[in-house]
């Protein structure tokens, strides 16, 4: 027989069909009005979300409770010395589904973060008297309100002021702070010596606002701005490669112009590594929408081969435009596009039309068309506009956790986008109840025994029941710190994994034999550091395309 290539792209769209229905469409789910608008998010683990917004605009929703101390910082552009007795953070339990707010002293306003080796939140830089700064939050247990951020007292400070800076976690367990505003440079933290900022001309002759930046498994920073990247040796300080640009120069891709980016789920052992980057805007936008227009955003992505010494990009196309979108590693290995507008850049009042639509990105199936990996999604009910400032994070559920949106300079509530105080969870397909047989259900260890601590290279062993196939797989995702549509430190290994059929005793009889739907299961943990950064992860089972809700490993 002869195949001919419409035949052949049909065969292996049937191929890598997977076993899920296609249309089970997932749904929208209002959670809270927490009172604070969701500019920055991080999950710890335990399960408690926090969210922080910028403090220098005036009250927020969500007054503390009489004889919580209140805020008075003299620097604060609207109180001044007035005392501010509103939270500008929030603790969400996802568990519980309530929340209680935090305090934090000085403005962080577009600041960056990364979550430490031992759980805490470490959130650095911000505005005026907040950019320098570094905070910590820790991963609190039980309902002890006292629990809380504290800053890091001088002289523990950045070297350099970090507005729109981005954090990348290391293997050694510091992380790498790159940019901000007029800042070519980087630094560490915690600090080795003296408190240095280290030179990078790369983001003055591209954009120093918010890099995209991912460890590669060569021990490198992939380092992304406007439209180009370098391969980066932060060791020596030197430029390993450049690679080609995206595009053809007249489209950008960080902020302002906002599109987003992924390092793809890395392979069990990897040899290669992947990023995605999505969205965007022309460069002309910036102009548009200063003369008040909202032209239309990018539709294009681009994947890079990162470890190739040459790659080139492959341009694909997502079925809408979209520009302040966020993109998450969903528990398979897929990801999702959500939030964000289809006109305009990023920016107060800068963009006029919401995408409302969810997009799912399938890296695994082969490229037919530049449009055969995307999947736009149908969930039943109506989602609430997330423009600029909002953000999404994964949970141990497998839901996107969504929050924020304010296009506007204070909290106002009589505009086309007010500002949104809310959070929103957006369950894609694979938690549709018709997939609640393929679900896998891991029950050893227990989910309700708190993270398991794992070494390098370890052997875990993991039990878990599905009714229906045959669970083959096992991920573990770090979960993100996310602001201004980048996910900081979102990393997700596919880990080698062998699957058994359990073998039980049955009483009448007394010999072993398989009882359906019980695997137990051997993983190998990552190598190395370089792979997975010491820390917190989601790790799930995978069937087919349905995850099982995740369990928290701890690897160190
Ligand atoms: C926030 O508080 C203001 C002032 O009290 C009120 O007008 C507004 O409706 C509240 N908005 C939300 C979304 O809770
Ligand atoms: C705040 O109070 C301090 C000390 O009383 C005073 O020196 C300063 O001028 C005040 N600042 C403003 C903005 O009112
Ligand atoms: C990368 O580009 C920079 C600036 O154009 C150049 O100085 C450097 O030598 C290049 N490095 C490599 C490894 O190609």
């Amino acid at each position: 027989m002869k195949l001919g290539f419409h035949h052949l792209a049909l065969l292996l769209l049937l191929a890598y069909g997977g076993i899920a229905p296609a249309r089970a469409a997932g749904s929208w789910k209002f959670l809270q009005n927490v009172g604070v608008s969701g500019m920055h998010m991080q999950l710890l683990h335990n399960d408690r979300l926090v969210l922080f917004d910028r403090t220098n605009v005036g009250p927020s929703n969500l007054t503390f409770p009489a004889g919580h101390p209140c805020r008075i910082n003299p620097q604060d552009q609207w109180f001044r010395n007035r005392s501010d007795c509103t939270a500008h953070s929030v603790e969400y339990s996802v568990a519980s589904n309530t929340f209680r707010g935090l305090s934090i002293f000085t403005d962080t306003w577009c600041s960056s973060g990364h979550v430490a080796p031992d759980g805490t939140l470490v959130q650095n830089g911000g505005w005026r008297d907040g950019t320098r700064k570094i905070r910590l939050m820790p991963a609190c247990s039980g309902s002890d309100a006292s629990c809380d951020w504290t800053e890091e007292p001088a002289p523990v400070v950045l070297a350099a002021d970090r507005w729109y800076a981005t954090n990348q976690k290391l293997p050694d367990g510091r992380a790498i702070i790159v940019g901000g505003l007029g800042q070519p440079s980087y630094e560490f933290y915690p600090k080795t010596g003296t408190n240095a900022a280290f030179s990078l001309p790369f983001l003055g002759q591209t954009n120093s606002l918010y890099p995209f930046v991912h460890l590669n498994i060569d021990g490198n920073l992939f380092i992304f701005a406007s439209n180009r990247a370098i391969l980066f040796d932060y060791k020596t300080g030197k430029i390993v490669r450049n690679y080609t640009t995206l595009g053809s120069g007249g489209d950008l891709r960080t902020n302002p112009n906002a599109g987003s980016s992924v390092l793809l789920p890395l392979k069990p052992n990897p040899t290669e590594a992947e990023v995605l980057i999505c969205g965007g805007t022309p460069a002309t936008s910036n102009g548009a929408v200063a003369a008040g227009q909202f032209p239309p955003a990018l539709r294009t992505c681009g994947r890079l081969k990162i470890t190739d010494p040459n790659p080139s990009w492959v341009v694909e196309e997502m079925p809408s435009p979209r520009v302040m979108g966020d993109m998450i590693l969903l528990p398979n290995g897929e990801v999702a596009i959500i939030n964000g507008a289809t006109d305009g850049i990023a920016g107060w009042e800068s963009a006029n039309t919401f995408n409302p639509t969810p997009v799912i990105y399938r890296p695994d199936l082969p490229f037919v068309t530049p449009t055969n990996r995307f999947e736009a999604q149908a969930p039943a009910g109506t989602p609430r506009p997330r423009m600029y400032h909002a953000s999404a994070v994964l949970d141990r559920d497998g839901r996107v956790i969504v929050g924020g949106s304010n296009p506007h300079q204070f909290y106002v509530f009589d505009k086309k986008f007010p500002t949104d105080l809310t959070l929103e969870a957006f369950s894609p397909y694979y938690l549709d109840g018709s997939n609640d047989g393929l679900r896998p259900n891991i029950f050893v260890p227990s989910p309700k025994d708190g993270p398991v601590h794992v070494a390098y290279g370890a052997q875990l062993k993991l039990q878990f029941f599905a009714r229906d196939g045959v669970p083959g797989a096992v991920t573990m995702v770090a979960p993100s710190f996310t602001t201004h549509s980048f996910a900081q430190n979102q990393r997700q290994l596919f880990l080698q994994v062998q699957v058994k059929p359990a073998q039980a005793f049955q009483l009448n009889g007394g010999v072993a034999k398989p009882f359906p739907g019980f695997y137990e299961a051997t993983v190998a943990m990552p190598a190395t550091p370089v792979l997975a950064p010491p820390g917190y992860y989601m790790l799930f089972v995978v069937n087919g395309r349905i995850p099982s809700k995740g369990i928290w490993v701890h690897i160190q």
